[in-house]
């Protein structure tokens, strides 16, 4: 068993209610996610994800884009940091915000991301939350889902991890359908995020290959 100091140490970017940070803190804390959440980051100072954050004892950073002049001046400080909590892999859970290509560089293949269908369906810019649903919802699809995918330089485009399907009930409204998928994605992200970080992961092109545990 891994002590604190020598778990991998993870920040969540949110911009929400936080309820997959709760669910990655929650795994870390039970020990079924060999892992450390060391860093709430929110570009939104009254997110719900912050109170989580310190209700669980986990620092959290407030970064807002349009406080910074330039691109640079802002991954200076998102690096900054990033650096002073010493994060190796990075979770965005309903963060809204664009991750700068500089960041997605340095956290190549190790920051992933969730979105709350099947991707490359009802994925892109502008598709998060109750979009998503709606969508689905208008499209008359009978299967949605969640989906875990690493972070590349577009939006929702990164390769594939993880994926459960999820099924569109007659009736539906767009809220029901995310309380569907909402309860899929609490036990898929943690999943996903172990396998992350117990280097469990092999890419060939964009397929994602999963390799049995060591030891
Ligand atoms: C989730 O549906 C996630 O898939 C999407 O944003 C939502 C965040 O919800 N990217 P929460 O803030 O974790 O409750």
């Amino acid at each position: 068993m891994k002590t604190a100091d020598q778990l991998p140490r993870v920040a969540v970017f949110a911009s929400g209610g936080g309820s997959n940070f709760q669910a990655l803190v929650d795994a870390a804390e039970d020990g079924s996610l060999p892992a450390e959440i060391v860093l709430c980051l929110s570009d939104r100072p009254g997110a719900g994800v912050i109170d989580r954050a310190n209700a669980a004892g986990v620092a959290s950073v407030v970064v807002r884009p349009k406080d910074f002049g330039t691109e640079s001046e802002y991954v200076d400080k998102l690096s900054a940091v990033l650096d002073t909590y010493r994060v190796e892999f990075v979770a965005l859970a309903g963060y809204l915000k664009k991750i700068p290509s500089d960041i997605v560089r340095r956290y190549r293949h190790r920051m992933i991301n969730i979105h709350p269908a099947l991707l490359p369906s009802f994925g892109g810019r502008g598709m998060y939350g109750r979009r998503v649903h709606e969508a689905v919802l208008e499209h008359g699809a009978r299967w949605t889902g969640a989906t875990v995918h690493l972070v590349d330089e577009e939006y929702d485009t990164g390769p594939i991890l993880l994926q459960e399907p999820v099924p569109v009930h007659e009736g539906d409204t767009p809220e029901d359908l995310a309380a569907r998928v909402l309860k899929v994605e609490h036990r898929l992200y943690p999943r996903a995020l172990g396998l992350l970080v117990q280097g469990r992961l092999r890419l060939e092109g964009r397929i994602v290959r999963i390799l049995p545990p060591t030891g």
